[in-house]
């Protein structure tokens, strides 16, 4: 195979070849320390979940707190793992009053329920929802105050509670299963709260793609979309490491491959297990690198309007990027690479643009929502601008934006077309 003679600094980047460009991330260049940590061990493939019960009673749990959804539990997905629990002899709670965008007032119960029973194990089932609540739950029931006491980084001390945390993700897209994040809305500010914290992340992350066979189409597209964000916003990210670039390049690439085929036939197991891997491996990055300001603008919008997070990642995914474009050029032109778009003898910018037609692409062709179909209303611009400066993925953003910036971006989201 011809080797890769792309020259990588920034904007004079032409590219020669296909599919042989090395992920090199700015940080590596000049030689940079950086480090790499996960807490978590993985187990995962088709199947594996019925191994929910062994894993959960190797870790010493007898009585386990299962936090998850009604949807789940709708789903059938509880009764597959529960069956697996009684087998091992594990006694089993649930708590199956989380919703999506989970709230405080969930956590407070959730950990309440899990002392009163004394648990000494938790599951968190579900999605992303389900999954962070679980992690806040846990560090509830050992830390003093409420879970909005520990809004930021560190605030936990990184001191892991006594309990062991199994991570079962039914979703493919938050990663939550392989990071140290969550987020809770403050149901009183109406803001979604993000916390990280090696104190949060999973003992185990258990990763069945059989569990979201029945998955429904628009869920599927949502979540995936969120998925391929994390890795694309890391990719680009101010704290981008080599190891964070190698991960978050090939779960672009599981995604591209994996998601269509996944919206349009559900039950197709391999695209399953490629989405479930991409979400993975995807988590795996964001745990040593915060994503950027599509993050921080959907996760506003899903504080002023309780929509669901992948819709709102989905539909700000194109403006996003776009405007990061000319802080990462030669990033920008491997993604659209790892996106599927042929960049030969593209320059530079041009290159990089090729990123931002494949997302449009992608959202028009699975069905998501541009951001002014999401139900925006432009008189709420400047207060989704305050929070999106707020929020805590802002400061990773490859390129600065303020307030004004962020309203400026928000009408021009509103414009946006999935023609233009
Ligand atoms: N911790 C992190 O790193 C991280 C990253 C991104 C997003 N998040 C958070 O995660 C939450 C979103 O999670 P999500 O997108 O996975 O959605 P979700 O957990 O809110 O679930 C969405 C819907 O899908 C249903 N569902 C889940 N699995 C199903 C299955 N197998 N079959 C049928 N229905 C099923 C649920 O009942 C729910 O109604 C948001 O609060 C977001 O802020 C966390
Ligand atoms: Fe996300």
């Amino acid at each position: 195979m011809e080797a890769p003679r792309e020259d990588w600094h920034q904007g004079e980047v032409v590219h020669r070849s296909r599919g042989g460009a090395s992920p090199l991330s700015d940080a590596a260049v000049p030689l940079a320390v950086a480090a790499f940590n996960l807490p978590t061990r993985f187990e995962y493939g088709p199947g594996v979940g019925e191994r929910a019960g062994e894993l959960v009673a190797g870790l010493g749990a007898k009585r386990v707190l299962v936090v998850t959804d009604k949807g789940v539990v709708g789903a059938g997905v509880l009764d597959t793992i529960r069956k697996s629990f009684e087998v091992s002899g594990l006694k089993v709670e649930v708590y199956d009053e989380i919703v999506p965008n989970p709230r405080d007032t969930s956590v407070t119960e959730g950990a309440r329920i899990l002392k009163s029973a004394a648990c000494d194990g938790v599951v968190g089932l579900g999605g992303g929802s389900s999954m962070d609540a679980a992690k806040a739950i846990r560090a509830m029931a050992y830390a003093p105050g409420r879970i909005n006491d520990y809004e930021g980084f560190f605030k936990f001390g990184g001191l892991r509670p006594p309990i062991p945390l199994v991570e079962i993700p039914t979703t493919s897209g938050t990663g939550s299963e392989a990071d140290a994040w969550a987020v809770i809305t403050d149901t009183h500010r109406c803001y979604k709260m993000g916390m990280g914290d090696p104190a949060l992340a999973p003992d185990v992350a258990l990763v069945d793609p059989k569990l979201t066979l029945d998955l429904p189409p628009l869920v599927t597209a949502g979540t995936g979309m969120d998925a391929l964000c994390h890795a694309l916003e890391v990719y680009v990210a101010r704290g981008a490491t080599p190891v964070t670039d190698a991960l978050a390049i090939y779960a672009v690439e599981l995604a591209a491959r994996h998601l269509g085929p996944a919206v349009a036939d559900g039950h197709d197991l391999e695209a399953r297990a490629g989405m479930s891997l991409a979400s993975m491996i995807a988590g795996m990055a964001m745990s040593n690198c915060d994503c950027g300001i599509i993050h921080s603008m959907a996760e506003s919008v899903g504080s002023l309007y309780d929509v669901p997070h992948g819709l709102a990642i989905g539909a700000f995914l194109p403006i996003g990027a776009e405007y990061n474009l000319a802080s990462r050029p030669a990033k920008f032109a491997r993604l659209a690479e790892a996106l599927g778009r042929d960049v030969r003898g593209k320059h530079g910018l041009e290159a990089a643009r090729e990123v931002i037609a494949a997302l449009r692409g992608l959202r028009r062709n699975l069905g998501v929502p541009t951001p002014r179909e999401l139900g925006l209303n432009p008189g709420d611009f400047e207060k989704l601008a305050t929070f999106s400066v707020q929020n805590m993925s802002t400061p990773g953003n490859p390129r600065a934006i303020d307030e004004t910036g962020f309203v400026a971006l928000f009408k021009r989201a509103y414009e946006e077309h999935d023609c233009s």
